[in-house]
């Protein structure tokens, strides 16, 4: 794939999401989408965006949770913009697990931002793409859905249930000219984790959007970030159930 020109951004107030359109239009990025919940929030974004030499940048709304908009949005998006080089999939709710335990609506809607609505705005996004016949989705999962956690379960098994979404989605375009990276980051220092205990291995945004910066010049389906998560998730993953659950995780 060539450089991104054109960047679709859904989630536009997320710091990684931040990070990641200051660095591709850093690099040849021109036009850029920002959608967002509030997409005055997003104003602030758009207008350094603009100064870094971004040509033409918007802000929309978009919501992960109104399911029945989706379609229409997306529509709208590549009719006004044209072609769109990337999209970047950034949206999410990390909850805190122990409310979650006893407020079931909490929980449906973290669900149903970080699975549900990937779900239902990948769909029109994927044929958008498959028919102009290039560009790249990309989908901020997470090593939470690697193996579920009991301190944050509710998250996780949402994570694993986009990334395994997405990995389908990444095998069924094959040939297509679309890709799809799936990004599965550790502890980011953001403004979903500000106030909790870093965990190992903390990165910081910048550092997430260096990764999918160079995952997007490599084509590569799958980014740890950082990279030895990789090696530890994978550990991890196979450890025996009864040794697993004395782990304090
Ligand atoms: N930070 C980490 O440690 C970490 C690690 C691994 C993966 N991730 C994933 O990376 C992604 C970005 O996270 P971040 O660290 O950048 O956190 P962030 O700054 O809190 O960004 C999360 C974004 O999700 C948006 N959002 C939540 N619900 C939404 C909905 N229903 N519709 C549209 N947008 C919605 C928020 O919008 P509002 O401004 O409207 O609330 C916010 O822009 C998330 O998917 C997260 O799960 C983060």
């Amino acid at each position: 794939m060539g450089a991104v020109q054109s960047l679709l951004v859904l989630g536009g107030t997320s710091d990684i999401a931040a990070a990641t359109a200051r660095r591709l239009v850093a690099d040849r990025t021109r036009r850029v989408v920002l959608a967002a919940r509030d997409p005055a929030r997003a104003e602030p974004l758009a207008a350094e965006l603009r100064e870094a030499g971004a040509t033409d940048v918007d802000t929309v709304a978009f919501d992960a949770t109104d399911f029945g908009s989706h379609r229409l949005f997306v529509d709208d998006v590549f009719d006004r913009d044209g072609d769109i080089d990337c999209v970047l999939v950034a949206f999410g709710l990390l909850g805190d697990q122990s409310a979650l335990m006893h407020d079931e609506s909490a929980a449906v809607e973290l669900v149903e931002a970080n699975y549900t609505g990937a779900v239902s705005v990948s769909i029109p996004i994927a044929e958008r793409l498959s028919a102009q016949g290039h560009g790249t989705i990309v989908y901020l999962s997470s090593v939470a859905g690697e193996r579920a956690r009991r301190s944050n379960f509710v998250y996780g098994s949402s994570k694993a249930g986009l990334d395994a979404f997405a990995q389908g989605l990444g095998d069924s375009l094959h040939g297509s000219g679309v890709q799809v990276m799936v990004v599965r980051p550790g502890f980011v220092r953001t403004k979903m984790t500000a106030g909790l205990d870093e965990a190992p291995l903390a990165a910081d945004a910048d550092a997430v959007a260096e990764a999918i910066a160079s995952g997007l010049r490599r084509n590569a389906h799958t980014v740890w970030v950082p990279g030895p998560l990789r090696v530890v998730m994978s550990g991890l993953r196979h450890l025996p159930r009864p040794i697993f659950r004395r782990l304090d995780i």
